[in-house]
């Protein structure tokens, strides 16, 4: 696939070059609370600039619906944000006219985000005829001489119009993210060095099913935390009181295990409420009662991941082990960081709230190999998913 520095190479001063970026950040409000995907989309926009193209910036922010009130999903304050770390202003366009006005009146290293792309229904659209529609119209802004750039590396899994139509309609090139990106998963899937561990976390099994049978035969180990192993337990004929349980994936559960990689916690930190303030007790697996939820892994669990961890060669970790988010069940995440981060493994974050995660308990992103920007898109590569986004790109979709 052709890439950035291709691009560069053939001259860009004065073109206009449509980047499609993953800016969906975490917000609390109009506050945005990780702004990892930001800072890992600068690279490739400092770069375009230097060279003198105009750049046009392309991102959707959450799920907005159609004729409902999306101002909270307006990407106003991205685009502050970006502003500051690129050290330039960039313009909030609002589609259509003014994006087309905003485009036109750009200089060379000009910075325009467009709107949260989503706002137009034909972005996501299953009709390929108003996604091939939308695409023209984008194609459109960057004029004869335009060119796309595909760089949201967590989106690529998306058969969305600016992430895959819009890559038909213009020369189109994967920026550094993508690129680097897929390097790193590559590596996972051709020959890691060997123990290759995987850490899996988050709340539902049914979601991670297809990583984990696609992972079984090439993993040496799978560590399962966060609410799905509570499935997994119950499968071991275990009570799991009040935990999260998906029924009907027990008996999945069950068979998967008799593959004999999978490690389950031994103990875990049960409450009685959903909530920072809930009573908590530490119990082994087997005395979850009835009334208690489990939020998070145990002291024990933590140091027997840890030292498979240290064991590990080569290390995936998607999902957080516990309820990070309240301080009484964020240990068994920042023990699992951390065993990782202080090893020597080749180790991979998989996603939006794992890299979170690293972030927001502090663990220090430099013990890390890679810290991908996305979590469903490394999921499907992972599990040999076609990536429509990197597909149109290696000209096979
Ligand atoms: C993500 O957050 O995983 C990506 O930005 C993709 O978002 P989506 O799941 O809404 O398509």
């Amino acid at each position: 696939m052709k890439n950035l520095d291709d691009l560069v190479g053939e001259g860009v001063a004065g073109r206009t070059v449509l980047v499609r970026s993953d800016l969906n950040v975490p917000l609390d409000g109009d506050r945005i609370t990780d702004d990892g995907r930001i800072r890992a989309s600068v690279p490739t926009i400092t770069t375009l600039r230097d060279a003198g193209a105009r750049v046009v910036v392309m991102a959707h922010l959450g799920r907005p619906k159609p004729g409902q009130d999306n101002t909270a999903f307006s990407l106003a304050p991205v685009a502050e944000r970006l502003g500051e770390l690129l050290g330039a202003p960039v313009a909030l366009a609002q589609h259509g006219d003014a994006a087309r006005a905003a485009v036109s009146g750009q200089a060379d290293g000009d910075v325009v985000l467009l709107e949260n792309i989503r706002f137009d229904p034909r972005e996501t659209s299953k009709d390929s005829g108003e996604r091939a529609a939308f695409a023209g119209e984008l194609a459109g802004l960057a004029g004869d001489r335009g060119a796309f750039v595909s760089d949201g590396f967590g989106v690529v899994h998306r058969k969305q119009a600016s992430v895959y139509d819009l890559a038909t309609r213009l020369p189109a090139y994967a920026g550094g993210l993508v690129l680097a990106e897929v390097e790193v998963l590559r590596t996972l899937t051709g020959a890691p060095e060997r123990p290759y561990a995987v850490v899996l976390g988050g709340s539902k099994v049914s979601d991670k099913l297809a990583v984990i049978e696609a992972l079984l035969p090439t993993v040496d180990t799978l560590l399962v935390g966060g609410g799905m192993c509570f499935t997994f337990l119950a499968a071991q004929g275990r009570g799991v009181g009040s935990s999260l349980l998906e029924s009907d994936q027990v008996e999945t559960c069950r068979k998967l295990l008799e593959s004999g990689k999978i490690v389950l916690p031994s103990d875990v930190v049960v409450a009685d409420a959903f909530a920072a303030d809930a009573t908590t007790r530490t119990v082994p697996v087997d005395e979850i009662a009835d009334g208690w939820m489990g939020l998070d892994i145990g002291p024990e669990s933590v140091a027997e991941f840890g030292s498979r961890i240290a064991d590990a060669r080569t290390i995936f970790w998607n999902g957080p082990m516990g309820v990070f988010e309240m301080a009484p069940f964020a240990e068994g995440t920042r023990g699992v960081a951390t065993a990782i981060a202080d090893g020597e493994a080749f180790s991979v974050v998989g996603g939006g709230d794992s890299a979170a995660a690293v972030r927001a308990l502090g663990v220090g992103e430099a013990g890390f190999s890679h810290i991908s920007t996305g979590g469903g898109a490394s999921l499907e590569f992972l599990e040999g998913a076609t990536l429509p986004g990197v597909a149109v790109l290696d000209g096979d979709a």
